[in-house]
């Protein structure tokens, strides 16, 4: 080879500085490393449990879980005094295991309460002073018994309305709104060191629920409730505009000292499944992350499951799906890759 040749090719494989070609992260993990933050799934239990594929890519991509029901109330009291927390502790112990973070996932919610309890209150054999005891004792139970295993719980999960007033929930109506000054109270004393957030849907976009829940939240605060974040579910679908003020509404929240998360994205599609609403999805998703690291207070960014195997949009919208950022075979759609791809705007 000729000399000039021979230089020629030292020069091409010579290894450029890191910043001129840095390496594309080679999973969620490694990208949420990158970043700074948290990426996490919702976990569901039984699939934990039954297949080794789903456990593979779950413990494989993600640093953060969420039980997807197994911390509802009616998973774990579904009949009075009777306490079930099997899966909610197989949970924890598998993100221990697996050195992951956890989100508690929901301390107050009007959806997925046990029967005993509902109708309970209905036919008026408890009244509001045993209503407020049995919430105390709840959440007081709950929290003691991950205390120190949860990075954040979801306090109080939907309690704003999109006309911006409170929900009308069983919590409201026999309570008062001072359930929700309680309920963080409550939470705070049995896991002083726990994150404790408000969590709501449509909040990215959802004017009076935006000004709604800021002025909860700075009232909360005014009263020295320990309130230490908002969350933003995140369940976006491509028929609809992305919410592209996401970030600005982010910031208003983080203006007032709130660790910002997403706790529940998806982004769903009417079917059939076509090349070209994969590739609208991955916008959505990779718009969603980079909103989030805009955003120096947005610490976390968990989806709502990860496998459109195991996904709830499929029996709750109909005729929607393909929600997730790996398919039913668990291979990565085009979702997967745009968040790789994604750059700090920071
Ligand atoms: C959903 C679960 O994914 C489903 O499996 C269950 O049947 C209903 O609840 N907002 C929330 C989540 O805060 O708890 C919901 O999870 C989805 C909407």
């Amino acid at each position: 080879m000729k000399p000039l040749i021979i230089a020629l090719a030292l020069v091409l494989a010579a290894p450029l500085p890191a910043s001129a070609h840095p390496r594309p992260p080679r999973d969620l993990r490694a990208l949420a490393q990158q970043h700074g933050i948290k990426i996490g799934s919702a976990v569901d239990i039984a699939a934990l449990r039954a297949e080794p594929d789903y456990r593979k890519v779950l413990n494989r991509e993600f640093s953060h879980v969420t039980a997807e029901n197994a911390m509802k109330w009616e998973s774990v009291e579904p009949e009075r005094g009777v306490f079930t927390w099997a899966d909610a502790d197989a949970l924890v112990e598998s993100a221990r295991r697996n050195r992951q973070q956890v989100r508690g996932h929901t301390l107050v919610w009007h959806n997925q309460l046990p029967a005993w309890l509902t109708t309970g209150v209905e036919d008026g054999s408890i009244d509001a002073a045993e209503l407020r005891s049995i919430l105390r004792d709840h959440i007081t139970t709950q929290v003691r018994r991950y205390k120190g295993k949860i990075r954040a719980w979801d306090v109080v999960n939907e309690v704003v309305e999109e006309d911006g007033t409170l929900r009308q929930s069983l919590w409201l109506t026999h309570l008062g709104p001072g359930y929700i000054a309680d309920a963080f109270r409550w939470a705070h004393r049995a896991d002083p060191h726990a994150k404790l957030f408000i969590n709501d849907y449509n909040l990215e976009w959802n004017a009076p629920k935006i000004e709604t829940t800021l002025s909860l939240v700075k009232d909360l605060q005014a009263q020295g409730v320990p309130i230490h974040g908002a969350g933003f579910q995140g369940h976006l679908g491509i028929q609809y505009d992305y919410p592209g003020d996401w970030a600005n509404v982010m910031r208003r929240f983080a203006d007032l000292g709130l660790e910002i998360a997403i706790t529940e994205l998806d982004v769903r599609m009417e079917l059939p499944v076509t090349p070209e609403k994969l590739a609208t999805q991955a916008t959505y998703y990779s718009r969603a992350l980079t909103d989030c690291l805009s955003v120096r207070a947005c610490r976390e960014l968990t989806v709502w499951g990860f496998t459109d195997r195991h996904s709830w949009v499929p029996g709750w919208f109909e005729g929607q799906g393909s929600a997730c950022l790996f398919d039913e075979n668990l291979a990565p759609k085009p979702a997967y890759q745009a968040l790789l791809a994604v750059k700090s705007p920071r």
